[in-house]
C-alpha cells in the first residue's frame, strides 16, 4: 500500500486516477485552501486531513508519492503570461512550495 500526498488537491483527481488505476494505495494529506473544493473532495472521497495553505505547511506526514497540480492559470493566455518565476507571487509560482 502507498502513502500518497495530494497537493493542490482540488476534488481529488489524483486520488481518482490511482483508484481507477487500482493502485492501492493511502491519502495520508492534501494541501487545498478552496473550502467548495475540499467539501466537494470530501463528498467523493471521504474525511481527508486537509493541511490547508502550503505556504504555512512546515511539516509533512511520511508519504511514498506526492502529487501536485498547481494552478496554472499564469503560464497561460489567461493568466496573462504571468508566469511561475520563484519568488513573483503569481499563483503559478505556488509550484515552488512543492
Ligand atoms: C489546478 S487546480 C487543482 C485541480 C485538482 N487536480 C482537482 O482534481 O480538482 C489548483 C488547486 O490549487 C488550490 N490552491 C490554490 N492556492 C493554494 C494554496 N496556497 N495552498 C493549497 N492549495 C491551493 C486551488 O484551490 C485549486 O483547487
Amino acid at each position: 500500500m502507498i502513502r500518497v500526498i495530494e497537493l493542490f488537491a482540488g476534488i481529488g483527481s489524483q486520488h481518482e486516477a490511482l483508484k481507477r488505476a487500482n493502485i492501492e494505495h493511502e491519502i495520508v494529506a492534501i494541501s487545498e485552501i478552496d473550502k467548495y473544493a475540499s467539501r466537494a473532495y470530501e463528498l467523493l472521497h471521504g474525511k481527508v486531513n486537509n493541511l490547508g495553505d502550503i505556504r504555512k505547511i512546515d511539516k509533512l506526514p511520511r508519504a511514498d508519492l506526492w502529487t501536485y497540480s498547481f494552478p496554472c492559470t499564469d503560464i497561460s493566455l489567461a493568466g496573462r503570461l504571468k508566469g511561475f518565476e520563484k519568488g513573483s507571487n503569481t499563483n503559478s509560482s505556488l509550484l515552488w512550495a512543492v
